[in-house]
């Protein structure tokens, strides 16, 4: 089978890597790729939007699997389109991938099914937002609507900073997506992630993770995609991962169906783990970036399979997905400047002598420059290891570190701190 693999950040080279070992993938295809996924794939030039052009190119290489990477595509509808040309696609179509592209949806959705969630208003105008605020304590989360590249979301630690929060949406700053606004209730506690894989009517659980989300060490700082991850969140335990599952994505993915929007790819349930239990932070509807690296260093079995067998709906026949006990952890490599304007074109080396330390090191935004591999994008490379304990993990990915050439970039010094605090308890 032919496989066109959609992205081009540490995610896809992750999800890469795997498809290539599949023994159904014959020949891959990725669009756009990077230098890291072109070991594994054929690099293609389609624009992403054009859907038309996507379904010509995989019919004319008699493409049997589309695994989108992104969630701007999902949201965007090309697997919609995929499917009506009867190519069979990873990922959801455009009404199930509202799940991210619309906080008010999802959060609408948890309040008709009951999935626990922070308590909510949905505001369309800044004078509503303002007012609204009056009904809730602080801190107070404040959320653009729409797709944000992860810069939508306010957790308000004064009034003021709430009313600055409502302002700022509502005056464009967020385009299209700032249109509306969600106003939650703060919650407290542990944040954890969650994979679950599903057809729309089997649901497997696909791992947890723990992402880093600032920029610094110690979590200061400015909000990121995701500087380092690991899997699996044992926080996230086996009796609370069933909770998971029975309360929030067993309704999520029923609710959707009988609402005729049947949701079909990957589920990334964001979680705090309150003093109430399990309850829903956000949904986002594709695999994380970085926390798909520590999954697939993880994950045991033949992923074209699987996401073949979810696209055409038949997961049900499938045992289980397998992992390896042993632990995963990946530090993102950002370039310096990052999360504002990362410095581009920096020279990158030696990433040979990282994998001789037994990493393992995904591409993410990087590009050839006549010989030369440099940085192009804020997150760069994805240094990644796995181990008996994330302490383990953490060592290897941090010696392999310290072997790679790559002078404008930094990276935080304690991905995984707060397992390896745990673990050095037990
Ligand atoms: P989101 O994009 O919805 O995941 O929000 C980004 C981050 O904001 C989350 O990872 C949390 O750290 C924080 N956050 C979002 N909603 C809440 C909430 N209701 N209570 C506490 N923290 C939140
Ligand atoms: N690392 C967080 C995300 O992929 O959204």
């Amino acid at each position: 089978m032919n496989i066109l693999l959609i992205g081009s950040g540490g995610r896809e080279h992750a999800l890469a890597w795997k498809l290539a070992q599949s023994p159904l993938c014959t020949r891959l295809f990725a669009c756009p790729g990077n230098p890291g996924i072109a070991a594994h794939a054929e690099l293609v030039d389609l624009t992403i939007e054009d859907h038309a052009a996507v379904v010509a190119f995989c019919e004319e290489r008699r493409i049997g699997l589309v695994v989108i990477g992104p969630e701007a595509p999902l949201v965007d509808g090309l697997a919609d389109s995929l499917r009506s040309a009867g190519v069979p696609v990873f990922g959801p179509g455009k009404a199930a991938a509202q799940l991210e592209g619309s906080k008010a949806f999802t959060k609408e959705l948890c309040e008709r099914h009951n999935i626990p969630t922070a308590g909510f208003v949905r505001v369309t105008s800044e004078a509503q937002g303002l007012a609204a605020l009056d009904a809730f304590a602080i801190p107070v989360v404040i959320k653009a609507d729409g797709l944000a590249a992860g810069k939508g979301v306010t957790v308000a630690m004064s009034r003021a900073e709430a009313e600055q929060a409502v302002r700022e949406i509502f005056s464009g700053r967020f385009g299209a997506a700032g249109a509306e606004a969600v106003i939650e209730e703060f919650m407290e506690g542990e944040e954890v992630s969650f994979f679950a894989i599903t057809d729309g009517h089997t649901v497997v659980p696909f791992g947890s993770a723990q992402d880093h989300k600032r920029v610094g060490d110690g979590d200061v700082g400015p909000n990121t995609g995701g500087m380092g991850a690991y899997s699996p969140a044992r926080v996230l335990t086996p009796l609370l991962e069933g909770e998971t599952l029975e309360r929030i994505i067993a309704p999520t993915v029923r609710g959707l169906a009988d609402e005729g929007t049947p949701y079909s790819g990957v589920l990334f349930a964001g979680l705090m783990l309150t003093n109430q239990g399990v309850k829903l932070i956000e949904y986002n509807c594709r695999f994380g970036d970085p926390e798909c690296q520590v999954l697939m260093l993880r994950y045991e079995g033949d992923l074209a399979e699987l996401l073949l067998a979810t696209a055409e709906n038949r997961l049900a026949t499938l045992p289980p997905p397998r992992f390896s006990d042993n632990a995963a952890l990946t530090v993102v490599i950002a370039a310096s400047g990052y999360p504002g304007a990362p410095a581009q074109g920096g020279e990158i080396g030696a990433l040979a002598k990282a994998e001789a330390e037994g990493a393992k090191v995904f591409h993410a935004g990087t590009a050839m420059d006549g010989g030369r591999l440099v940085s192009k994008g804020g997150r760069v490379l994805n240094v990644t290891a796995s181990g008996q304990s994330v302490g383990a993990a953490q060592k290897i990915a941090y010696h392999a570190i310290n072997k790679i050439d790559f002078n404008d970039g930094f990276f935080r010094h304690d991905i995984g701190w707060r397992e390896v605090e745990r673990e050095a308890k037990e």
